[in-house]
Protein backbone atom coordinates (compact mmCIF):
# COMPACT_ATOMS: atom_id res chain seq x y z
CA UNK A 1 0.00 0.00 0.00
CA UNK A 2 1.54 3.04 -0.85
CA UNK A 3 0.47 4.95 1.97
CA UNK A 4 1.91 2.49 4.32
CA UNK A 5 3.53 4.19 7.55
CA UNK A 6 3.18 0.70 9.95
CA UNK A 7 0.87 -1.43 11.20
CA UNK A 8 -0.33 -0.47 14.38
CA UNK A 9 -1.46 2.48 16.10
CA UNK A 10 -2.45 3.00 19.60
CA UNK A 11 -4.78 6.00 21.22
CA UNK A 12 -5.33 7.07 24.39
CA UNK A 13 -8.19 9.62 24.77
CA UNK A 14 -8.64 11.95 28.09
CA UNK A 15 -11.56 14.29 28.41
CA UNK A 16 -15.18 14.35 27.47
CA UNK A 17 -17.09 12.54 25.18
CA UNK A 18 -16.39 15.23 22.93
CA UNK A 19 -12.65 13.95 23.26
CA UNK A 20 -14.15 10.29 22.99
CA UNK A 21 -15.64 10.63 19.75
CA UNK A 22 -12.71 13.09 18.12
CA UNK A 23 -10.62 9.78 18.87
CA UNK A 24 -13.34 7.80 16.53
CA UNK A 25 -12.12 9.71 13.94
CA UNK A 26 -8.46 10.27 14.47
CA UNK A 27 -9.23 6.01 14.23
CA UNK A 28 -10.88 6.33 10.96
CA UNK A 29 -8.35 8.55 9.65
CA UNK A 30 -5.09 6.23 10.41
CA UNK A 31 -6.82 3.14 9.52
CA UNK A 32 -7.16 5.28 5.73
CA UNK A 33 -3.59 4.68 5.98
CA UNK A 34 -4.19 0.88 6.11
CA UNK A 35 -3.23 0.79 9.98
CA UNK A 36 -5.01 -1.44 12.06
CA UNK A 37 -5.42 -0.49 16.73
CA UNK A 38 -3.18 -2.53 18.88
CA UNK A 39 -3.55 -2.00 23.03
CA UNK A 40 -0.30 -2.75 23.11
CA UNK A 41 2.15 0.82 22.84
CA UNK A 42 5.12 -1.47 22.80
CA UNK A 43 3.68 -2.93 19.01
CA UNK A 44 2.57 0.24 17.68
CA UNK A 45 4.22 2.45 15.24
CA UNK A 46 2.08 5.50 15.94
CA UNK A 47 1.28 6.34 19.31
CA UNK A 48 -0.94 9.31 19.60
CA UNK A 49 -2.41 11.52 23.02
CA UNK A 50 -5.93 12.77 23.13
CA UNK A 51 -5.49 15.22 25.87
CA UNK A 52 -7.54 17.57 28.15
CA UNK A 53 -6.57 20.43 30.16
CA UNK A 54 -10.18 21.28 32.03
CA UNK A 55 -8.48 19.99 35.28
CA UNK A 56 -5.11 20.12 36.08
CA UNK A 57 -5.29 16.93 37.11
CA UNK A 58 -6.18 15.75 33.76
CA UNK A 59 -2.79 17.56 32.25
CA UNK A 60 -1.15 16.05 34.98
CA UNK A 61 -1.87 12.26 33.90
CA UNK A 62 -1.65 13.05 30.27
CA UNK A 63 1.81 14.45 30.55
CA UNK A 64 2.63 11.71 33.35
CA UNK A 65 2.31 8.87 30.39
CA UNK A 66 3.64 10.62 27.63
CA UNK A 67 7.20 10.74 29.74
CA UNK A 68 6.87 7.20 30.01
CA UNK A 69 7.08 7.00 26.36
CA UNK A 70 10.69 8.52 26.36
CA UNK A 71 12.20 4.98 26.84
CA UNK A 72 10.19 3.35 24.53
CA UNK A 73 10.91 6.22 21.98
CA UNK A 74 14.63 5.59 22.53
CA UNK A 75 14.74 1.72 22.53
CA UNK A 76 13.02 2.30 18.95
CA UNK A 77 13.56 5.68 17.36
CA UNK A 78 11.29 4.37 14.07
CA UNK A 79 8.02 5.03 16.58
CA UNK A 80 5.93 8.31 15.43
CA UNK A 81 4.66 9.63 18.68
CA UNK A 82 1.84 12.24 18.75
CA UNK A 83 -0.35 14.96 21.52
CA UNK A 84 -3.54 16.52 20.11
CA UNK A 85 -6.02 17.74 21.83
CA UNK A 86 -7.22 20.63 24.49
CA UNK A 87 -4.09 20.68 26.14
CA UNK A 88 -1.72 21.74 23.13
CA UNK A 89 -4.47 24.21 22.08
CA UNK A 90 -3.80 26.50 25.56
CA UNK A 91 -1.86 29.52 25.29
CA UNK A 92 -0.54 29.29 28.52
CA UNK A 93 -0.39 25.50 29.50
CA UNK A 94 0.92 24.41 33.04
CA UNK A 95 3.68 22.48 30.65
CA UNK A 96 5.52 23.69 27.39
CA UNK A 97 5.16 20.40 25.75
CA UNK A 98 7.01 21.44 22.60
CA UNK A 99 10.39 22.00 25.01
CA UNK A 100 9.80 19.55 27.65
CA UNK A 101 8.90 16.32 25.34
CA UNK A 102 11.70 16.72 22.38
CA UNK A 103 10.95 12.81 21.76
CA UNK A 104 7.42 13.44 20.61
CA UNK A 105 7.10 13.98 17.01
CA UNK A 106 4.02 15.89 16.27
CA UNK A 107 2.12 18.30 18.73
CA UNK A 108 -0.89 19.83 17.16
CA UNK A 109 -4.18 21.54 18.96
CA UNK A 110 -8.25 20.78 18.80
CA UNK A 111 -8.60 22.99 15.10
CA UNK A 112 -6.27 20.71 13.21
CA UNK A 113 -6.83 17.37 14.58
CA UNK A 114 -8.70 16.40 10.84
CA UNK A 115 -5.29 16.60 9.60
CA UNK A 116 -3.37 14.16 11.75
CA UNK A 117 -3.14 11.63 8.75
CA UNK A 118 -1.65 13.79 6.76
CA UNK A 119 0.83 15.05 9.48
CA UNK A 120 1.86 11.53 10.36
CA UNK A 121 2.56 10.85 6.95
CA UNK A 122 4.88 13.69 6.15
CA UNK A 123 6.66 12.85 8.99
CA UNK A 124 7.24 9.10 8.09
CA UNK A 125 8.47 10.77 5.09
CA UNK A 126 10.63 13.69 5.97
CA UNK A 127 11.08 12.98 9.71
CA UNK A 128 10.33 16.79 10.55
CA UNK A 129 9.26 17.56 13.70
CA UNK A 130 5.04 18.89 13.54
CA UNK A 131 4.41 22.02 15.93
CA UNK A 132 1.37 23.01 14.64
CA UNK A 133 -1.21 24.95 16.87
CA UNK A 134 -4.12 27.51 14.83
CA UNK A 135 -6.77 29.41 15.89
CA UNK A 136 -9.50 28.55 13.33
CA UNK A 137 -10.62 25.35 12.56
CA UNK A 138 -9.13 24.00 9.23
CA UNK A 139 -10.73 22.24 7.28
CA UNK A 140 -14.01 20.75 8.28
CA UNK A 141 -14.43 19.12 11.62
CA UNK A 142 -16.15 16.15 10.26
CA UNK A 143 -13.39 14.49 8.76
CA UNK A 144 -13.80 11.39 8.72
CA UNK A 145 -16.74 8.81 9.14
CA UNK A 146 -16.17 7.59 12.63
CA UNK A 147 -14.53 4.00 13.65
CA UNK A 148 -16.98 3.62 16.79
CA UNK A 149 -16.05 2.36 20.36
CA UNK A 150 -19.71 1.23 20.97
CA UNK A 151 -22.27 -0.62 18.76
CA UNK A 152 -25.10 0.30 20.61
CA UNK A 153 -24.44 4.04 21.58
CA UNK A 154 -23.63 6.88 18.38
CA UNK A 155 -22.14 9.80 19.37
CA UNK A 156 -22.66 12.60 16.85
CA UNK A 157 -21.39 16.11 16.88
CA UNK A 158 -23.96 18.53 16.69
CA UNK A 159 -22.45 21.83 17.65
CA UNK A 160 -18.20 22.45 18.51
CA UNK A 161 -17.20 25.36 20.62
CA UNK A 162 -18.59 27.44 22.76
CA UNK A 163 -19.14 30.80 23.34
CA UNK A 164 -19.98 30.60 27.40
CA UNK A 165 -16.82 32.13 29.22
CA UNK A 166 -17.72 30.73 32.63
CA UNK A 167 -14.80 32.36 34.35
CA UNK A 168 -13.24 28.87 35.86
CA UNK A 169 -13.12 26.88 31.99
CA UNK A 170 -11.15 27.09 29.83
CA UNK A 171 -12.60 24.84 27.41
CA UNK A 172 -13.85 28.25 25.16
CA UNK A 173 -10.11 29.01 24.47
CA UNK A 174 -9.03 25.61 23.47
CA UNK A 175 -12.50 25.34 21.58
CA UNK A 176 -13.51 28.09 19.76
CA UNK A 177 -16.41 29.66 18.81
CA UNK A 178 -19.66 28.04 18.85
CA UNK A 179 -19.89 26.56 15.11
CA UNK A 180 -23.07 24.09 14.46
CA UNK A 181 -23.37 21.36 11.71
CA UNK A 182 -26.06 21.33 8.99
CA UNK A 183 -29.09 19.63 10.12
CA UNK A 184 -29.47 17.45 7.21
CA UNK A 185 -25.90 16.72 7.66
CA UNK A 186 -26.64 15.54 11.32
CA UNK A 187 -30.00 14.42 9.84
CA UNK A 188 -28.20 12.03 7.02
CA UNK A 189 -25.64 10.54 9.77
CA UNK A 190 -28.45 9.39 12.58
CA UNK A 191 -29.92 8.06 9.68
CA UNK A 192 -27.27 5.74 8.84
CA UNK A 193 -26.70 4.88 11.91
CA UNK A 194 -29.91 3.72 13.35
CA UNK A 195 -31.38 2.30 10.30
CA UNK A 196 -27.91 0.49 8.62
CA UNK A 197 -25.58 0.12 11.20
CA UNK A 198 -28.38 -0.86 14.19
CA UNK A 199 -27.46 1.72 16.96
CA UNK A 200 -30.27 2.01 19.25
CA UNK A 201 -28.97 5.63 20.95
CA UNK A 202 -27.89 8.33 19.53
CA UNK A 203 -26.25 10.82 21.88
CA UNK A 204 -25.92 14.46 20.44
CA UNK A 205 -22.71 16.10 21.55
CA UNK A 206 -22.03 20.02 22.17
CA UNK A 207 -20.47 21.94 25.04
CA UNK A 208 -23.78 23.22 25.40
CA UNK A 209 -26.22 21.83 22.97
CA UNK A 210 -29.35 24.82 23.55
CA UNK A 211 -27.04 27.28 21.66
CA UNK A 212 -27.62 25.09 18.20
CA UNK A 213 -28.36 26.89 15.37
CA UNK A 214 -27.96 30.30 16.33
CA UNK A 215 -24.89 31.03 13.87
CA UNK A 216 -26.93 29.06 11.36
CA UNK A 217 -28.06 31.09 8.04
CA UNK A 218 -31.25 28.56 7.72
CA UNK A 219 -31.93 28.85 11.73
CA UNK A 220 -33.27 25.56 13.47
CA UNK A 221 -33.37 25.37 17.47
CA UNK A 222 -32.06 22.49 19.25
CA UNK A 223 -36.02 21.44 20.09
CA UNK A 224 -36.70 21.87 15.97
CA UNK A 225 -33.33 19.38 15.50
CA UNK A 226 -34.65 17.16 17.72
CA UNK A 227 -38.26 16.55 16.13
CA UNK A 228 -36.39 16.81 12.73
CA UNK A 229 -34.21 13.80 14.00
CA UNK A 230 -37.52 11.94 15.35
CA UNK A 231 -38.97 11.51 12.21
CA UNK A 232 -36.10 8.85 11.38
CA UNK A 233 -37.95 5.81 11.45
CA UNK A 234 -36.58 3.19 13.73
CA UNK A 235 -36.52 1.74 16.94
CA UNK A 236 -33.88 3.80 19.02
CA UNK A 237 -33.89 6.96 20.92
CA UNK A 238 -32.04 10.50 21.29
CA UNK A 239 -29.69 11.60 24.02
CA UNK A 240 -27.87 14.57 23.89
CA UNK A 241 -25.50 16.47 26.29
CA UNK A 242 -24.76 18.83 27.46
CA UNK A 243 -27.36 21.46 28.28
CA UNK A 244 -26.79 25.21 29.69
CA UNK A 245 -30.26 25.90 31.94
CA UNK A 246 -29.52 29.55 30.85
CA UNK A 247 -30.41 28.69 27.46
CA UNK A 248 -33.13 25.95 28.16
CA UNK A 249 -36.36 27.00 27.20
CA UNK A 250 -39.63 25.39 27.27
CA UNK A 251 -39.70 24.55 23.64
CA UNK A 252 -37.34 21.69 25.06
CA UNK A 253 -39.26 19.98 27.97
CA UNK A 254 -42.49 20.01 25.40
CA UNK A 255 -40.21 18.01 22.50
CA UNK A 256 -38.71 15.87 25.32
CA UNK A 257 -42.13 15.30 26.88
CA UNK A 258 -44.05 14.89 23.39
CA UNK A 259 -41.03 12.57 21.49
CA UNK A 260 -40.86 9.03 22.39
CA UNK A 261 -37.54 8.86 20.75
CA UNK A 262 -36.45 11.44 23.33
CA UNK A 263 -34.60 9.90 25.88
CA UNK A 264 -36.21 10.64 29.39
CA UNK A 265 -33.06 11.64 31.16
CA UNK A 266 -31.06 15.34 31.27
CA UNK A 267 -27.71 16.36 32.28
CA UNK A 268 -28.08 19.98 33.69
CA UNK A 269 -24.91 21.04 35.47
CA UNK A 270 -25.31 23.48 38.16
CA UNK A 271 -22.05 23.85 39.43
CA UNK A 272 -22.94 25.88 42.67
CA UNK A 273 -26.00 26.30 44.74
CA UNK A 274 -24.88 29.68 45.81
CA UNK A 275 -26.47 32.74 43.40
CA UNK A 276 -23.49 34.68 44.45
CA UNK A 277 -21.12 32.05 43.25
CA UNK A 278 -23.10 31.32 40.40
CA UNK A 279 -23.05 34.87 39.44
CA UNK A 280 -18.93 34.96 39.93
CA UNK A 281 -19.00 32.19 37.82
CA UNK A 282 -20.36 33.90 34.99
CA UNK A 283 -23.20 31.04 34.09
CA UNK A 284 -26.05 33.77 33.83
CA UNK A 285 -29.00 32.31 35.94
CA UNK A 286 -29.70 31.99 39.72
CA UNK A 287 -30.99 28.98 41.83
CA UNK A 288 -34.60 29.75 41.19
CA UNK A 289 -34.62 29.82 37.53
CA UNK A 290 -32.58 26.84 37.81
CA UNK A 291 -35.16 25.36 40.06
CA UNK A 292 -37.91 26.18 38.03
CA UNK A 293 -36.50 23.97 35.25
CA UNK A 294 -36.31 21.22 37.08
CA UNK A 295 -39.98 21.43 38.71
CA UNK A 296 -40.88 21.87 34.82
CA UNK A 297 -39.08 19.14 33.47
CA UNK A 298 -40.07 16.43 36.55
CA UNK A 299 -43.81 17.48 36.25
CA UNK A 300 -44.04 16.82 32.24
CA UNK A 301 -42.24 13.27 33.01
CA UNK A 302 -42.40 12.10 36.16
CA UNK A 303 -39.67 9.33 35.85
CA UNK A 304 -37.32 11.40 34.07
CA UNK A 305 -33.03 10.81 35.44
CA UNK A 306 -31.03 14.01 36.55
CA UNK A 307 -27.84 14.16 36.80
CA UNK A 308 -25.78 17.62 37.49
CA UNK A 309 -22.41 18.89 37.50
CA UNK A 310 -20.96 20.51 40.49
CA UNK A 311 -17.82 22.67 41.44
CA UNK A 312 -16.71 23.01 45.00
CA UNK A 313 -14.27 25.61 46.38
CA UNK A 314 -14.63 28.26 43.60
CA UNK A 315 -12.74 31.10 44.81
CA UNK A 316 -14.83 32.93 47.28
CA UNK A 317 -16.81 30.33 48.05
CA UNK A 318 -17.46 30.53 51.90
CA UNK A 319 -19.18 28.05 54.50
CA UNK A 320 -22.83 29.20 53.39
CA UNK A 321 -22.41 28.99 49.87
CA UNK A 322 -21.27 25.47 49.56
CA UNK A 323 -24.26 24.57 52.39
CA UNK A 324 -26.74 26.11 49.68
CA UNK A 325 -24.80 23.33 47.31
CA UNK A 326 -25.76 20.78 50.14
CA UNK A 327 -29.25 22.25 50.18
CA UNK A 328 -29.90 21.77 46.36
CA UNK A 329 -28.40 18.53 46.23
CA UNK A 330 -31.04 17.05 48.98
CA UNK A 331 -33.88 19.26 47.19
CA UNK A 332 -33.42 17.91 43.68
CA UNK A 333 -32.12 14.20 44.76
CA UNK A 334 -30.45 14.02 41.66
CA UNK A 335 -29.98 10.29 40.01
CA UNK A 336 -26.35 11.28 39.76
CA UNK A 337 -23.46 13.98 40.02
CA UNK A 338 -20.25 14.57 38.66
CA UNK A 339 -18.21 16.54 41.29
CA UNK A 340 -14.71 18.47 41.23
CA UNK A 341 -12.84 20.36 43.25
CA UNK A 342 -11.95 24.17 41.73
CA UNK A 343 -8.96 24.07 39.79
CA UNK A 344 -7.34 27.32 38.46
CA UNK A 345 -6.84 27.22 34.91
CA UNK A 346 -4.75 30.12 33.38
CA UNK A 347 -6.20 32.78 31.09
CA UNK A 348 -9.39 32.37 32.55
CA UNK A 349 -10.88 34.80 35.05
CA UNK A 350 -11.08 32.98 37.76
CA UNK A 351 -7.63 32.14 38.32
CA UNK A 352 -6.86 35.87 39.47
CA UNK A 353 -9.96 35.94 41.95
CA UNK A 354 -9.58 36.77 45.73
CA UNK A 355 -10.65 34.22 48.06
CA UNK A 356 -8.66 31.14 46.37
CA UNK A 357 -9.69 28.21 48.85
CA UNK A 358 -6.59 25.87 49.92
CA UNK A 359 -6.86 22.27 48.29
CA UNK A 360 -6.89 21.01 51.84
CA UNK A 361 -10.20 22.60 52.33
CA UNK A 362 -11.90 22.12 48.63
CA UNK A 363 -10.52 18.20 49.35
CA UNK A 364 -13.12 18.55 52.87
CA UNK A 365 -16.24 19.98 50.63
CA UNK A 366 -15.78 17.41 48.10
CA UNK A 367 -15.65 14.65 50.27
CA UNK A 368 -18.50 15.59 52.43
CA UNK A 369 -20.84 16.61 49.28
CA UNK A 370 -20.44 13.15 47.77
CA UNK A 371 -21.11 11.38 50.80
CA UNK A 372 -23.98 13.26 50.76
CA UNK A 373 -24.68 12.25 47.29
CA UNK A 374 -24.18 8.93 47.60
CA UNK A 375 -26.89 8.69 51.17
CA UNK A 376 -29.27 10.50 47.95
CA UNK A 377 -28.20 8.19 45.65
CA UNK A 378 -29.60 5.15 47.89
CA UNK A 379 -32.65 6.83 49.14
CA UNK A 380 -33.69 7.42 45.14
CA UNK A 381 -33.94 3.90 44.78
CA UNK A 382 -37.07 3.66 46.87
CA UNK A 383 -38.47 5.67 44.40
CA UNK A 384 -38.53 3.32 41.29
CA UNK A 385 -40.84 0.97 42.59
CA UNK A 386 -44.22 0.13 41.10
CA UNK A 387 -42.91 3.11 38.08
CA UNK A 388 -42.74 2.20 34.21
CA UNK A 389 -39.43 2.83 32.50
CA UNK A 390 -39.25 2.43 29.23
CA UNK A 391 -36.50 0.17 28.87
CA UNK A 392 -33.77 -1.23 26.22
CA UNK A 393 -33.80 -5.01 26.65
CA UNK A 394 -30.56 -6.55 26.76
CA UNK A 395 -28.57 -9.68 28.00
CA UNK A 396 -26.33 -9.82 30.89
CA UNK A 397 -24.95 -12.87 31.93
CA UNK A 398 -27.75 -15.01 30.51
CA UNK A 399 -30.46 -12.98 32.06
CA UNK A 400 -32.72 -10.49 30.41
CA UNK A 401 -31.73 -7.07 31.93
CA UNK A 402 -33.66 -3.73 30.97
CA UNK A 403 -31.95 -0.28 30.78
CA UNK A 404 -33.20 3.07 31.50
CA UNK A 405 -32.71 6.03 30.15
CA UNK A 406 -30.54 7.08 32.88
CA UNK A 407 -28.62 4.49 32.73
CA UNK A 408 -30.38 2.14 35.46
CA UNK A 409 -30.45 -1.85 35.36
CA UNK A 410 -33.74 -3.60 35.75
CA UNK A 411 -33.02 -7.11 36.19
CA UNK A 412 -36.23 -9.58 34.68
CA UNK A 413 -36.39 -12.73 36.09
CA UNK A 414 -37.88 -15.39 33.63
CA UNK A 415 -38.04 -13.44 30.59
CA UNK A 416 -36.81 -15.11 28.01
CA UNK A 417 -37.33 -13.32 24.69
CA UNK A 418 -34.04 -10.86 24.66
CA UNK A 419 -32.26 -11.79 21.69
CA UNK A 420 -32.50 -8.54 20.51
CA UNK A 421 -31.98 -5.18 21.34
CA UNK A 422 -35.61 -3.59 21.41
CA UNK A 423 -37.19 -0.82 23.73
CA UNK A 424 -39.86 -2.42 25.83
CA UNK A 425 -41.49 -1.17 29.12
CA UNK A 426 -40.37 -2.63 32.69
CA UNK A 427 -42.46 -1.88 35.57
CA UNK A 428 -39.96 -2.08 38.81
CA UNK A 429 -41.65 -4.91 41.25
CA UNK A 430 -38.77 -4.87 43.46
CA UNK A 431 -35.69 -3.39 45.45
CA UNK A 432 -33.78 -5.19 46.70
CA UNK A 433 -30.24 -4.31 48.22
CA UNK A 434 -29.32 -1.66 45.65
CA UNK A 435 -30.83 -3.88 42.56
CA UNK A 436 -34.06 -3.24 41.15
CA UNK A 437 -36.35 -5.85 39.72
CA UNK A 438 -39.42 -5.88 37.38
CA UNK A 439 -41.56 -7.22 34.58
CA UNK A 440 -42.07 -6.13 30.90
CA UNK A 441 -45.43 -4.33 31.02
CA UNK A 442 -46.43 -4.03 27.08
CA UNK A 443 -49.45 -2.49 27.74
CA UNK A 444 -48.10 0.70 28.97
CA UNK A 445 -46.81 1.69 25.68
N1 LIG B 1 -19.90 22.25 28.35
C1 LIG B 1 -20.16 21.42 29.42
C2 LIG B 1 -18.96 20.71 29.97
C3 LIG B 1 -17.83 21.52 30.44
S1 LIG B 1 -16.52 20.69 31.21
C4 LIG B 1 -20.90 22.24 30.42
O1 LIG B 1 -20.93 23.44 30.34
O2 LIG B 1 -21.47 21.67 31.29
C5 LIG B 1 -17.36 19.64 32.34
C6 LIG B 1 -17.41 20.11 33.75
O3 LIG B 1 -16.10 20.33 34.25
C7 LIG B 1 -18.10 21.43 33.96
O4 LIG B 1 -19.48 21.32 33.97
C8 LIG B 1 -17.55 21.85 35.30
O5 LIG B 1 -18.32 21.33 36.36
C9 LIG B 1 -16.18 21.21 35.34
N2 LIG B 1 -15.11 22.19 35.22
C10 LIG B 1 -14.84 23.02 34.20
N3 LIG B 1 -13.79 23.81 34.49
C11 LIG B 1 -13.39 23.49 35.74
C12 LIG B 1 -12.36 23.94 36.60
N4 LIG B 1 -11.55 24.93 36.27
N5 LIG B 1 -12.22 23.36 37.83
C13 LIG B 1 -13.06 22.36 38.20
N6 LIG B 1 -14.04 21.89 37.43
C14 LIG B 1 -14.22 22.44 36.21
FE1 LIG C 1 -17.09 25.69 30.00
FE2 LIG C 1 -19.20 27.11 30.66
FE3 LIG C 1 -18.71 26.56 28.09
FE4 LIG C 1 -19.48 24.63 29.73
S1 LIG C 1 -20.71 26.42 29.16
S2 LIG C 1 -17.81 24.51 28.26
S3 LIG C 1 -18.54 25.17 31.67
S4 LIG C 1 -17.48 27.85 29.43
FE1 LIG D 1 -11.32 18.40 28.33
FE2 LIG D 1 -11.28 19.58 26.04
FE3 LIG D 1 -13.36 18.12 26.73
S1 LIG D 1 -10.57 20.46 27.93
S2 LIG D 1 -13.43 18.35 28.94
S3 LIG D 1 -11.34 17.37 26.39
S4 LIG D 1 -13.41 20.00 25.55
Amino acid sequence: MNNFVGRFYHITTYGCQMNVHESEKIRAALQSLGMLETNDVNLAKVIVFNTCCVREGAEDRAYNNIVTLQSIKKEDPGKIIAICGCMPQQKKGKYNLAEKLPFVDIIIGTHNINQLAQYVKDYAKTKRRVIEIVDKPKGKMDFNTPVRDDHINAYVNIIYGCDKYCTYCIVPYVRGRETSRPPKEIYEEVKDLVQNQGYKYITLLGQNVNSYGKDLVDTMSFSELLSFLCTIEGDFKIKFMTSHPMDLGDDLIKVMKNEYKVAKTLHLPVQSGSDKVLQKMNRHYNIKHYKSIIRKARKAMPTISLSTDIIVGFPGEDEKDFNQTLKLLKKVKYDQVFAFSYSKRSGTPATEFDGQIEEKEKNLRLNKLLRLQKIIQQDNLKKYFKQTYDCLIQQINGVAVGITDGGKEIYIPGYKYFNQNYFAPVQVEGVRNHKLSGVINDRKR
